[in-house]
């Protein structure tokens, strides 16, 4: 035996040849991208591209019809949802799934417990106390401990959004996918989410699917454009800005 160093780490998240159909409709197609520890990596394209239906597979939540997912060079395309979360995959909903008469800090308890100790096999256990510095671990990188015995359903609509990262965090994910967070953000409620987002991605890498380009272009270490179904580009935001077939596509039609 020898005394090879091991292999250089390979990315975090790499999917290959991946694709979805629904009926005759091709909703993703082929895709296969590799996304490194520390990105922030973005995930544009139009309407219907296909990027809530790529994250689902990547989380477990959609089934794929072709291709594989791997995580951590494991190959993770038939586990479940609920060992995804464990292994550190964790998406948050497009649509906002708070609990809005409980306080702050209950949202994100309960996001943790239900996801971590209510699976099957109750394979994970969390004192109260681990439990407790996960949640104000979380209430504090999105900035909202001092709200933390507010009722949810009280606080404006752009710190329910960081609640629900929050209620991700908490679950001290490796891959942190978020599902167009702005959406319906007022312009000043984006700073202060650009702010919060970039702390995040000191603890987890992040995948963003954003509409906003303002928000992608100060974010993002790399973009991945989609289109029908298909990545018709991959790259650091200035290449990926100037390619002619992303104007096309996707900003000429904005
Ligand atoms: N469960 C489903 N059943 C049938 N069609 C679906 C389903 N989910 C998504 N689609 C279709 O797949 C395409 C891609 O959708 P989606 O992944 O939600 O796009 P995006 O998130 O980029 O807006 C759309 O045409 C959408 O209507
Ligand atoms: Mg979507």
């Amino acid at each position: 035996m020898s005394n090879a160093p091991p292999p250089a780490a390979g990315p975090l998240l790499e999917t290959e040849g991946l694709g979805r159909r629904f009926g005759g409709l091709s909703a993703v197609e082929d895709v296969s991208i590799g996304v490194h520890r520390g990105e922030i990596r973005a995930v544009i394209g139009p309407n219907g591209a296909g990027k809530t239906t790529l994250v689902g597979m990547i989380c477990g939540r959609v089934r794929p019809s072709a291709g594989r997912v791997r995580f951590e060079g494991r190959d993770v395309t038939r586990v479940p949802a609920w060992k995804r979360v464990a292994a550190g995959i964790v998406y948050t909903f497009q649509v906002t799934s708070i609990y809005g008469a409980l306080a702050v800090r209950d949202n994100v308890a309960l996001a943790a417990q239900r996801r971590l100790m209510g699976s099957p096999g109750a394979w994970l256990r969390l004192d109260e106390a681990a439990l407790a510095a996960r949640v104000e671990g979380a209430l504090r990188t999105l900035g909202l401990d001092v709200h933390r015995d507010r009722r949810a359903g009280d606080l404006p609509y752009g710190h329910q959004r960081l609640l629900e990262v929050a209620m991700g965090l908490a679950l001290e994910p490796r891959l942190l996918i978020l599902d167009e967070p702005t959406q319906g953000l007022a312009e000043h409620e984006i700073e202060t989410f650009c702010e919060r987002v970039r702390d995040v991605a000191s603890r987890a890498t992040v995948m963003l699917i954003e509409h906003n380009m303002k928000v992608v272009l100060r974010l993002a270490t790399r973009i991945t454009v989609i289109d029908r179904g298909r990545v018709i580009a991959d790259g650091d935001p200035a290449s990926v800005e100037a390619d002619p077939e992303v104007q096309r596509a996707y900003l000429g039609r904005r």
